[in-house]
């Protein structure tokens, strides 16, 4: 069995693809500085779970940590998940941002590099480097936003537009990952990620709202909704992204050197008041909330054009916003003592 090295591999994603790993037989090398909320339960899960687990604790600022742990290990893949994740932490402390996002990405495509091996090197990239997108005209119906003339979504052969020092951050990110493919032969993978949400997310106000939503409505929490609540995202359960991940291990060869826009697709799309709905049937109770103005940069509609990696990858979104809340919704129910202290921010 092979080795697999998770960069952010406490946290919310790497936690769930950890999993698939582990218990498919092969050993997964945890790598993470512990700094999300959360990450010591998904450790303490991950230890329960019984595999052959390695956690390396530290961080991706640190090249020599990362050369020594490519000495001491030799991975089939790495995917490189650690990163500071929120726009709103991105915009009050910029260099930190950058210094994880697009350094700490550089610092491991390096010590990859460096290394001489060539393991298959996937990246959680994500859909804010597509920007606000003011140009492409939206249209509100039934009570949410909806492109007026794309109806499968954004390609990946939309211009880039980084905004945000997040969006900046990681698109930088982003394009040396892709580079690395071109200029060094390396074998890399980039997923341009919608929303995702799932199980072991431990969503905050500033990010991953879907499980925010879930877990401030079970526990009580104040929910504020920034707009008009009419705002749509396409959502992709964890566990449809780690069967993505999954494939593009196994097909290395003919995805290296491309970019995949990754979420649920015109068919999973929802928006923040029809989640709302959603729970609200879910718990057979009304959820209070707030409004208040809209936060920069947070875009009217997204949805992702996923046609390519259908096609490329032979892969599908399978769990539905139904099913999936409902997965997230019972998580936190049975969880609802691990959340007692989290922060709204
Ligand atoms: N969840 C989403 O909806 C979404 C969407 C688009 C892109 N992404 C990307 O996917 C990846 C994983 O996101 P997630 O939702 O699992 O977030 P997460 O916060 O749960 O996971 C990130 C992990 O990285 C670790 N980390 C942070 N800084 C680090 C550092 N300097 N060194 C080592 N480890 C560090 C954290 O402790 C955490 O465990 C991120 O790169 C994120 O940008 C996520």
């Amino acid at each position: 069995m092979s080795e697999i090295l998770i960069t952010g591999g406490a946290g919310f994603i790497g936690s769930n693809a950890a999993r698939r790993f582990l218990e498919q037989g092969h050993r997964v090398i945890v790598v993470d500085n512990l700094s999300r909320m959360g990450t010591e339960t998904n450790l303490a899960w991950l230890r329960s779970l019984g595999g052959d687990l390695v956690f390396e604790k530290g961080d991706v600022r640190d090249l020599q940590f990362l050369q020594a742990l490519m000495e001491r290990y030799r991975p089939a893949a790495v995917l490189h998940l650690a990163a500071q994740v929120a726009v709103t932490t991105s915009v009050t402390d910029p260099r930190t941002d950058f210094e994880i996002n697009a350094l700490g990405t550089f610092n491991v495509l390096e010590a990859v590099r460096l290394s001489g091996q060539h393991p298959a090197f996937l990246f959680a990239s994500t859909n804010k480097v597509y920007g606000g997108m003011e140009d492409v005209p939206v249209v509100e119906r039934n009570n949410a936003y909806e492109y007026e003339s794309l109806p499968l979504g954004v390609g990946e052969d939309r211009q880039l537009d980084f905004h945000s020092p997040y969006g900046c951050s990681k698109g930088a990110a982003d394009q040396y990952v892709l580079d690395y493919a071109r200029i060094y032969d390396m074998p890399t993978v980039v997923f341009r990620q919608s929303c995702i949400y799932g199980t072991r997310q431990f969503g905050v106000e500033d990010q991953g709202w879907v499980a925010w939503f879930v877990i401030a409505a079970v526990t009580g929490h104040p929910i504020t909704i920034y707009g008009d609540g009419k705002q749509v995202r396409d959502v992709l359960f964890v566990e449809d992204l780690v069967d993505l991940y999954e494939a593009a291990i196994g097909r290395i060869e003919d995805v290296r050197g491309h970019a995949y826009n990754v979420g649920g697709g015109p068919e999973n799309k929802m928006s923040l008041l029809q989640l709302l709905d959603k729970l609200e049937r879910m718990l057979g109770r009304r959820i209070p909330i707030s409004f208040s103005d809209w936060r920069p940069g947070d875009q009217k509609v997204f949805i992702a054009d996923v046609r390519k990696a259908r096609r490329e990858l032979d892969w599908e979104p399978r769990t539905s916003p139904e099913e999936g809340v409902k997965k997230l919704l019972e998580w936190v129910t049975e969880n609802r003592d691990l959340f007692r202290t989290i922060p709204t921010q």
